[in-house]
């Protein structure tokens, strides 16, 4: 798949270069470009660096990684993304004056919601939000696999969240709809949680009788 990074960070760089190792043609961007050329020798020749216009002019699948205090002015350099289905790795949280970490949106609602009610036109997988990039970096297809839990309100979209999840050396679970994406987002019950499947199945399962 064509995936374009939007957002190359902590995150956005180490997914990105478990997606290239497993022959996905990757762009990273930047609002410097310039600044990505030592990630993209390390990365190997399937990926490429550019602005964020580029990443979404290059690829039908865009994975998300910027700041969440820099969130809007992202998606406005990122211009028109209908149709397109959007990775979303972010966290709705922002520091205080006093430097402490506190969310950053109303906490009835998750962040890929309203990342949803913000792009009514493309469709959101909320997903890679609920671990550390170090993490990730470090157990990436080391058995038994860690798993990675995705929400989504599009069915049809299960399939290249499962293989993008896989192909990043991870187990993919379903957790539901965007609207349960809270407890795999920052301070979400599942936030930072290294499971396995068993672990991960049993606590999901609890949930899912929890919400009938
Ligand atoms: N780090 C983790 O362990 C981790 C794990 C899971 C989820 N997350 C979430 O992922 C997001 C990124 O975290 P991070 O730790 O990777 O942050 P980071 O290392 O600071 O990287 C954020 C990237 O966002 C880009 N960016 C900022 N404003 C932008 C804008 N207006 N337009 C385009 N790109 C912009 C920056 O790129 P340029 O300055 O080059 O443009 C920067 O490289 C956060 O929401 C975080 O909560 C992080």
């Amino acid at each position: 798949m064509k995936i374009g990074i939007i957002g190359s960070g902590s995150i956005g760089s180490t997914i990105g270069k478990l997606w290239s190792q497993a022959g996905h043609e990757v762009l990273f961007s930047s609002r410097n470009p310039e600044k990505l050329s030592g990630l993209v020798a390390e990365a190997g020749s399937s990926t490429t660096s550019g602005t964020v216009q580029d990443a979404v002019a290059f690829a039908d699948i865009l994975f998300l990684a910027t700041n969440y205090w820099t969130l809007d002015e992202a998606l406005q350099n990122m211009g028109d993304v209908s149709g397109k289905t959007i990775l979303d790795a972010t966290n709705p949280y922002q520091y205080n004056d006093a430097g402490k970490v506190v969310r950053a949106i109303p906490n009835d609602i998750s962040g890929g919601t309203l990342l949803q009610e913000k792009l009514p036109d493309s469709k959101i997988i909320k997903v890679f939000s609920s671990m550390m990039a170090t993490i990730m970096a470090e157990k990436h297809h080391k058995q038994p696999l860690l798993v990675i839990p995705y929400t989504t309100d599009y069915e049809e979209l299960k399939k290249i969240a499962e293989q993008l999840i896989t192909d990043a050396g991870f187990l993919p679970i379903y957790y539901g709809k965007l609207k349960y994406s809270k407890p795999i987002e920052l301070f979400g019950k599942y936030s930072d949680k290294v499971m396995d499947e068993k672990e991960a199945t049993q606590l999901f399962e609890a949930d899912f009788k929890e919400r009938k």
